[in-house]
């Protein structure tokens, strides 16, 4: 069978995404295309979406796509930039101002039009822009204004149509959870307007991949690299019930850059879910910890973590004879993205699964990825529907490069500029009757949909919803700073000097007692399954003169990863994780982080 298809035009990386999911989670199919794609690729879609960007419509930024995308007859409905892009196209005019900034009303004109059914005359929506459009050419109708509270002050063409091109265009997000009812005028769209049946359900997915899998594969056997999370978990049970178990080989490295016990625990459960006798594992942890000796840079590890996972898999696969067999990977829709796979995503992090050797293994049709589609919540709704238990498909994800991105490095100098951010955030926190040091190492982040690596702003202060508030609010108006952690023990921190680290079995033992009282802390006061993640960071930083580690919290919520809110733990959680962390030697300090994604990224690096 066959679904139909939404085209999402990526022109602003990440939340071209929640465009995407939006679509799929009213059982459409829908794919992220680039702006530059050349036209046979939209021609099989019954509609598309342009997304918001970055850029200005208005001094013509990123004008260089491919419009013949306008002269197709399909419907196309622009969000924010693409709002614009459409009025342009058709003889309207936008300027550089009219800015709006969050939540906004809206007011529909046309609630007889079927991309407004079921909606209110007053709808409350989320806007970004700085551009705006201020007239609209021929064949175009003003479908509705925007206002803050009052009627008074309204800015114009907040949406616009054209019922005889079938171009409509929204100023705001539908796409954003703060547009009330964004969902339903998506749905509007993708179903009154573009006549899209909702049929792209999980189950006929599977079907699809199925098939599509079988072709791929032909009589070749699989070998699959399997971490024990959900996603390699997930790819294993789909390819031994398409090949059946004999051509399928299962490889678990341990890396040294596992949990406590986690190998142990992966190898278990593979065999009890079948996988026995096909089931390899190897400990290449020395291979791993030789090559990270004297690294210090994230991309860096980032690179070596995967090419040693190649080298391992390599060496393996000639000692097992099964160089022939095809590569499998758990990789999803996100690690692609990320990793610079689209064209307007930066390079955030390099994914293990996308290093460059794999990269050409993919291009030589050597790669097999049964969910390099799918979005984290659909490959745990196909898990569940696969059968795999519950507390298996709920894990929380854990990076492939593990703890190596977890434990940070330092060559044992604080850099340049710390004094001068020391002064920005000084005066910022006085304000708010709170102190804090600028750290003396960086972490990464993303800004703008653009990596970013920069220093992280330790805050002595009460850890409530205030402080959260406070540090968003610095991180906006702060260049330089990327981060914000609160400071968890019980006197002020006043200096921080870097310690010269990278990483080794001490240091990662360490963190692995640590990450484990964390865990079993969370999953003790039911609090595991209400956050997505918790990674917990060392850094390897002397804080008031005392010990060489200092430990971060990471506790967030995401739906998808790709944007994340800091979560709030309860004190009593906090109270025993300090106790129980600073009893370490080691330790110098314990301490929460509260940013949230963007400007930080989960990960510290
Ligand atoms: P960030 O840190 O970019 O992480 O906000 C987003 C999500 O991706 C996970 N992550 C990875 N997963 N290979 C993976 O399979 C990787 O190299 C990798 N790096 C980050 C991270 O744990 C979070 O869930």
């Amino acid at each position: 069978m066959s679904f139909d298809r939404i085209g999402v035009i990526d022109f602003g990386g990440q939340y071209a995404h929640l465009i995407a999911t939006r679509v799929r989670r009213l059982n459409v199919y829908s794919e992220i295309r680039q702006p530059d794609d050349p036209i046979e690729k939209f021609l099989d879609y019954k509609g598309i979406i342009i997304s918001g960007s970055p850029a200005l419509s208005s001094f013509g930024e990123e004008s260089n796509y491919n419009k013949e995308i306008f002269k197709l007859n399909i419907p196309i409905l622009g969000f924010c930039f693409g709002h614009q892009e459409i009025a342009k196209y058709y003889g309207g005019k936008v300027i550089n101002g009219g800015r709006e900034w969050g939540e906004t009303k809206f007011k529909i004109f046309k609630r007889d039009h079927p991309l407004f059914e079921g909606l209110f005359e007053i709808e409350s929506v989320f806007m970004s822009h700085n551009d705006s459009v201020v007239e609209v050419g021929e064949g175009f109708e003003e479908f509705g204004v925007s206002f803050l509270s009052e009627e008074k002050d309204v800015h114009r063409f907040a949406a616009i149509g054209s019922d005889k091109y079938r171009r409509y265009g929204f100023q705001f997000h539908p796409e954003v959870d703060d547009t009330i009812n964004g969902e339903r005028m998506i749905a509007n769209f993708i179903f009154n307007i573009c006549g899209c049946k909702p049929n792209w359900t999980m189950d006929e997915y599977i079907k699809l991949q199925f098939e599509r899998i079988k072709s791929a594969v032909r009589d070749h056997s699989v070998f699959l690299l399997v971490s024990g999370g959900v996603d390699s978990t997930v790819t294993a049970v789909i390819l031994k019930n398409i090949l059946g178990v004999d051509r399928l080989r299962l490889l678990h490295i341990d890396n040294g850059l596992m949990r406590k016990d986690e190998s142990r625990r992966v190898v278990e459960m593979f065999k009890q879910m079948g996988f026995g006798a096909n089931l390899h594992f190897v400990d290449a942890s020395e291979d791993f910890l030789s090559r990270l000796r004297e690294v210090y840079e994230p991309e860096e590890k980032r690179r070596i973590i995967g090419d040693t996972f190649v080298d391992v898999f390599t060496r393996e696969a000639k000692r097992l004879n099964i160089e022939s067999f095809l590569l499998g990977q758990g990789t999803i829709y996100p690690d692609t993205i990320e990793t610079g796979g689209t064209k307007r995503a930066d390079t955030i992090k390099t994914h293990h699964n996308r290093v460059p050797i794999i990269q050409k293994m993919i291009e030589e049709n050597k790669v097999i990825e049964p969910l390099a589609e799918l979005y984290k919540v659909e490959v745990r709704e196909l898990g569940k529907r696969l059968g795999i238990p519950d507390e298996l498909i709920h894990r929380h994800p854990f990076p492939g490069p593990g703890l190596g991105v977890r434990t940070l490095c330092s060559k044992g100098e604080a850099g340049e500029g710390l004094a001068d951010l020391q002064t920005q955030i000084d005066s910022f926190l006085e304000k708010q009757n709170l102190s804090g040091i600028i750290l003396p190492i960086k972490s990464v982040g993303v800004k703008a949909d653009l990596r970013s690596y920069e220093r992280p702003v330790l805050i002595n202060g009460e850890y409530n919803e205030k402080i959260f508030e406070i540090a968003s609010d610095m991180l906006a108006k702060t260049k330089g700073i990327n981060r914000c952690i609160v400071n968890l023990l019980p006197y002020k921190i006043t200096s921080a000097k870097p310690v010269k680290a990278y990483i080794t079995r001490e240091r990662l033992d360490l963190l692995r007692e640590i990450d484990d009282i964390v865990n079993s802390e969370l999953r003790a006061f039911g609090y595991y399954d209400r956050i997505w993640q918790c990674p917990v960071v060392i850094v390897p930083l002397m804080l008031n003169d005392k010990g060489e580690e200092m430990v971060v919290i990471r506790p967030v919520l995401s739906e998808r990863a790709m944007t994340a809110k800091a979560a709030l733990l309860p004190i009593q959680i906090l109270n025993r994780l300090t106790e129980k962390i600073s009893r370490f030697d080691k330790v110098s300090e314990v301490t929460i982080d509260i940013t949230s994604k963007p400007p930080g990224t989960i990960e510290w690096e």
